[in-house]
Formats: C-alpha cells, structure tokens, sequence
C-alpha cells in the first residue's frame, strides 16, 4: 500500500499524522480505529503508559523552564499548547501533505522545519496573515530555504529577508554533527536553487545576523521575524533584542529550538537567552504560544509609553 505520509515528513508531525490517518482509515477493524479526537484524546488519558510517558515528557520541561528562569507566563502557555497539540495537527493535516509534496522538487539534506508547519499554518491563521497585503518577513538562519520557501508559498504577496553566513552553527561545524560536511558546504547553493522561482521577492543577506542589524536603516520594519541562526545564548539575545526593535506593533516573532538544549551548561541554550529577553520587555509583547517555538506578538515599541 502506498505510504500516505511521505518519509518528507518528520519526526512526531509524521508519527501524529499516521495516528490520524489510523482513525479516519475505514479499511481497518473497530478495534484498529477510533471514532472520533475525542475518544483518541479518551484512550490516551486512560492509557497508563502513555499518561506516564506524557507526565515524564512535561515534568521534564517544565524543570528546563525552571532552570533557564523562564517567566510565569510561559508555563501557562507551554501546558495550554500540550493541550491542544494534537487538535492544531489534525485541523493542518490536508494543507501539511499537500506543502510536503510541493517540497518534493527541492533540494534538501534535512527537513527540520516540517515539524513547525501545522504550527504556523495555524498562527498564519489566526493573525490572517494571507489576507494581509505586502507583508515583509525577516529570517535569522535560513540554512536551505526551507522556512523561507514555506512562507512565500504560503504568503504570495510577502517578501522575506534571508541572513545567513551559510558556514552553519556550532551543532553543524561539530565532529558528531548530523548534517555532514556535504550538506554544510552545499547550503547556500540549495538555498539559491530553492527559492530561485521567488525571484523579487527573497533578499539575501550573506554574513552574521550581527552585521545585519548593523547594516540596517533605522526605518526598516518587519512584520514577522523568524529567529532560527545561531543557537548560542550569546548570539540569541542580539538577535532578541534587534530583531524585536526591528519588529512593527502587531508583528510577530517566532524563536525557533525553544527547548533544545545542546550546550552543556543549559544557560548557555536559547531559551536562557529568550527568557531573559521575555523578562526585559515584559508588558511591550503578547504571549502566543509556547512549544518547541516560541511565538509573541509586540504590542508596544520602546519609546510608546
Ligand atoms: C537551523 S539552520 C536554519 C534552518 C532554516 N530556518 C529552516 O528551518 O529551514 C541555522 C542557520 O543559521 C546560520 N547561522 C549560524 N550562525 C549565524 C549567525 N551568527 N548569523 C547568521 N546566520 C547564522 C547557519 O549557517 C545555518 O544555516
């Protein structure tokens, strides 16, 4: 039988997809589906195994939160996202297979992003962003254009600044790194590859985030900011605080890896450096969500108030 889910798709997306397509799969027995999301979220809770391996998963969280001194805030957003996790998959599940396969004719070494779409499918919807006329985006890290190519697919009036030094991060330079050497010294080429049919629309910036923001007008604004470049605390903050000043009220911003934690100090991790940031411009930014990626919306500039 022909796998409904393209190996495109990654990781838990893919595994939470195949658990959907099972409940909607009118071939198999009563006992190998389920009615309806409800009595799938049903099982789940009456399942021990899986309520443990549930509680373990955000009691481990939530010590990372604490340890990164995450503002209170966020742990009400990070328990209302597990809430809703598996609805905002299932309500994306048409729109993420049909994106897939327009991925089909890239050139890509990894599929990170793939994990976020149903993510931002779902913020794009409730901010209306395709209905929002000349949007201008600005991603910190673009690696091979995928985040960068899902977004002007999916916005087709927006255009998008593109910073990367495309000599890749400390995990990809790393002797264990799971990207290769072939992939790092062939990012950039990808990255003009895939996004050469959005010509006019994708600036590139080829250089550190920091040289960026140097090189910036003081009149250039942004309506969405993606932070995926470095990964260091160190390099996080500046990409905060600049890209947030860069940000227009009623922009959003999205940190990606908000929970990824491979510098051994855990402070030395983005989501020390997002924390603090959080805490900086505390009452300027709305929380949206909290997952993987952190979402805000900025609701004041620095000199408004
Ligand atoms: C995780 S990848 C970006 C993935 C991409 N956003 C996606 O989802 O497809 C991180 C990228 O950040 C770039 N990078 C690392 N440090 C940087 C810095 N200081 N300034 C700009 N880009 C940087 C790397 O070269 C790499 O391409």
């Amino acid at each position: 039988m022909r796998d409904a889910f393209p190996a495109a798709i990654a990781g838990e997306t893919r595994r939470q997809l195949m658990g959907l397509k099972k409940m909607h799969d009118a071939s198999l027995p009563m006992s190998g589906r389920m009615a309806s999301l409800p009595a799938m979220l049903l099982v789940k809770a009456f399942n021990p195994r899986r309520l443990f391996g549930f509680a373990k998963g955000v009691f481990g969280d939530m010590r990372f939160l604490m340890r990164t001194y995450a503002p209170a805030g966020v742990f009400i957003k990070y328990i209302e996202g597990r809430l809703i996790r598996s609805r905002v998959i299932a309500r994306h599940v048409h729109q993420v297979e049909a994106f897939t396969a327009t991925t089909a004719q890239l050139s890509l070494s990894t599929r990170w992003f793939m994990d976020n779409v149903s993510h931002w499918l779902d913020i794009f919807d409730q901010y209306r962003l395709s209905e929002r006329p000349g949007i201008e985006a600005l991603e910190i890290g673009s690696w091979e254009g995928l985040s960068a190519f899902f977004l002007l697919n999916l916005l087709p009036k927006a255009r998008i600044t593109c910073v990367d030094t495309w000599e890749g991060a400390d995990e990809h330079k790393a002797e264990d790194s799971e990207t290769g050497l072939d992939a790092l010294t062939g990012s950039e080429a990808a990255f003009d590859r895939n996004l050469s049919r959005f010509q006019g629309r994708a600036e590139k910036f080829k250089g550190t985030s920091y040289r960026y923001f140097q090189s910036m007008t003081d009149r250039q604004r942004f309506d969405l900011v993606y932070v995926d470049g470095s990964h260091h605390c160190d390099d996080v903050i500046v990409d905060a605080v600049k890209s947030f000043e860069a940000l227009k009220v009623g922009g959003l911003m999205i940190f990606d890896d908000y929970f990824w934690c491979y510098y051994p100090r855990v402070i030395d991790n983005p989501a020390a450096a997002i924390n603090v940031f959080l805490r900086l411009k505390s009452g300027s930014y709305r929380l949206v969500s909290v997952s993987q990626q952190l979402v805000i919306e900025k609701t004041a500039d620095r000199y408004s108030n």
